[in-house]
C-alpha cells in the first residue's frame, strides 16, 4: 500500500507543489508550499493517530495532509477540485478506487463553504489545515503591506499555534500565542470566524468539541 514518504517522492507532485508555492507566492499569500504541506501532513497524522484511528487511516489523513493545496498552481479559487482530480491523474495506479475516492474528497472538500464530511479523513484534513496559522507562514518582509492585507496581518500577529487533543474529554483545542500589541483579538475573528467554523464542523464529525484559546483566555 502507498505510503505518504512513496507520495512525496513523485516528481509530478513535487513539481506542482513547488509551482503552486510560486503561484501564491506573487499574489503575495501566505505560504501554501513545501513547508505548509508538510506541516499539514504531520498534523493530520498526529491527529489521526491521537484520537486512535486505525494505521492505514492514520496514513491516507497525512497523504491528505500533503497534497491538499497543490491545485494552487492552476486556480486559487478552485484549487479544492483542480487538486483532488489532479491527485487521481498522478496517483490512479497507486491506491484503491476506495482509497482514492477518500483522498479526493478529502482534498476536494478543504476549502469550501458547503463542507461536507463524508470521511474522518477529511475531517481531520480540515482540522490540521485550518489551525496552521502562524508568523512563519507570511512569505512577505514589507510591513506596510503585511499590515494591508489582513490574512498577512493576523497570520504575522500569531506567534506559536498548537492543536492539542483530549481523547478522554473528548475535546480538540487549538491554542495560539497573538501579539496583541500588532492585532486586537477582534481582528482575529474577522476572518477566522469562518474557519472556526469549520473546524467545530470537523470536530464534531469526529465526536468531539473544538476549543479556541487565544493567549491562555479561553474565547471558544
Ligand atoms: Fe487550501
Ligand atoms: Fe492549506
Amino acid at each position: 500500500m502507498t505510503t505518504l514518504k512513496e507520495v512525496q517522492k513523485n516528481p509530478t507532485l513535487l513539481e506542482f507543489i513547488r509551482q503552486a508555492e510560486k503561484a501564491l507566492k506573487t499574489l503575495d499569500y501566505t505560504d501554501h508550499g513545501l513547508r505548509h504541506s508538510k506541516l499539514v501532513a504531520a498534523r493530520a497524522r498526529t491527529l489521526a493517530a491521537e484520537m486512535g484511528l486505525p494505521k492505514r487511516e492514520q496514513e491516507l489523513a497525512s497523504i491528505a495532509g500533503f497534497c491538499h493545496d497543490l491545485g494552487n498552481f492552476l486556480s486559487r479559487t478552485y484549487h479544492n477540485y483542480l487538486g483532488a482530480l489532479i491527485f487521481q491523474q498522478v496517483f490512479a495506479n497507486d491506491f484503491s478506487p476506495k482509497e482514492l475516492a477518500i483522498i479526493m474528497q478529502a482534498i476536494a472538500n478543504h476549502d469550501r463553504d458547503e463542507m461536507k464530511f463524508v470521511s474522518r479523513v477529511s475531517a481531520v484534513l480540515v482540522l490540521a489545515d485550518k489551525s496552521h496559522v502562524e508568523r512563519s507562514r507570511v512569505t512577505i518582509r514589507d510591513m506596510v503591506k503585511i499590515r494591508e492585507d489582513i490574512h498577512n496581518k493576523v497570520n504575522y500577529a500569531v506567534k506559536s499555534s498548537r492543536l492539542g487533543i483530549n481523547k478522554r474529554k473528548k475535546f480538540i483545542t487549538l491554542s495560539l500565542r497573538v501579539d496583541t500589541k500588532f492585532l486586537a483579538p477582534m481582528e482575529y475573528f474577522e476572518i477566522f470566524t469562518e474557519r472556526m467554523v469549520f473546524c467545530r464542523k470537523a470536530a464534531k464529525y469526529l465526536g468531539y468539541k473544538f476549543g479556541l484559546v487565544i493567549n491562555n483566555f479561553k474565547l471558544l
